[in-house]
């Protein structure tokens, strides 16, 4: 894992911009995995920036979200739906046929997660993918406990991301308990991994999915078996690493440094072709 500790959100979310802008520019009808919260937000802004200011292009860009709360409309204030066209794709010029975000409302939702899939397969595959992460280390809604081989599914929310989300929603009671999400395994199988995280109040889950054991109680902590992660952290959520100091050393000598590592993009191989290849 690449970790980059930023000072500030907004430096963390302009540095996280330029890793999709790069994607963009190396391969422009690039697949994205995108997460909605207040995490991403910033990032957004800056990609709208980017695509008014400096011509940063979706044309070519299919995008495939990670989840959806089950029982919202697509034009309800709360639902992801509303929110990725509230905060990003009404801004840039991505073709409607191009987003993919799951259905909430949908009444077959096992055929619902196959087809999502299985369009992510077709697509050929998530190039870069955009992840938060919850005060629980969820990633998606993969709560504690879920398995990290698990694919797009409903998912019972955790107690306490109904209270983080709670927020958003005039009552606590209107939080739906249910979503509709990307599986740790659906996840894991993205080319490259952009996980984001803000705050003093995500120190904890953030040092135990980098430094912890890898372990179904943080789903985040999966992501310790992808090769290619970048974890872009603010100083409040890098609180409780105990390694700063190394990905500091690392972050400041990356310009001159020999490129030991390849950084090999856009490979469309499973976590486990790329195991057994290892
Ligand atoms: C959202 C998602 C969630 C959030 C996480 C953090 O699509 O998948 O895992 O990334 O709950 O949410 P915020 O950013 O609101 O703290």
């Amino acid at each position: 894992m690449e970790v980059l500790i930023s000072e500030s959100y907004d430096e963390m979310s302009k540095a996280a911009a330029q890793v999709v802008a790069k994607t963009l520019n190396a391969k422009p009808n690039a697949v994205l995995g995108l997460a909605t919260g207040s995490t991403p937000l910033s990032l957004y802004k800056e990609l709208v920036r980017l695509h008014r200011n400096e011509g940063l292009d979706f044309s070519q860009v299919t995008t495939f979200n990670l989840d959806e709360y089950v029982g919202l409309t697509r034009n309800n204030p709360q639902s992801y739906h509303y929110f990725m066209h509230h905060n990003l794709f009404q801004y840039i010029n991505i073709p409607a046929q191009n987003i993919y975000i799951p259905s909430g409302t949908t009444d077959n939702y096992e055929a619902f997660c196959q087809w999502y899939e299985q369009r992510i397969v077709d697509s050929g595959g998530i190039d870069l993918q955009i992840l938060g992460i919850g005060t629980d280390g969820h990633i998606a809604f993969n709560e504690p406990s879920s398995s990290l081989g698990s694919r797009t599914r409903i998912k019972t929310l955790a107690q306490s991301t109904i209270e983080d989300n709670a927020r958003f929603f005039d009552k606590p009671e209107d939080v739906p308990i249910y979503a509709i999400t990307m599986g740790v395994g659906t996840i894991l199988e993205a080319d490259r991994i952009l996980m984001l995280a803000s705050g003093d109040n995500k120190a904890k889950a953030v040092a135990a999915a980098i430094e912890g054991p890898v372990t179904s109680m943080i789903t985040a902590s999966a992501l310790q078996l992808h090769q290619d992660v970048i974890c872009l952290v603010d100083s409040g959520a890098a609180a409780e690493l105990t390694m700063t100091d190394y990905y500091r050393w690392i972050q400041d000598k990356q310009p001159g440094a020999p490129q030991t590592v390849p950084r090999p993009h856009f490979r469309k191989k499973s976590i486990v072709d790329r195991y057994l290849e290892s």
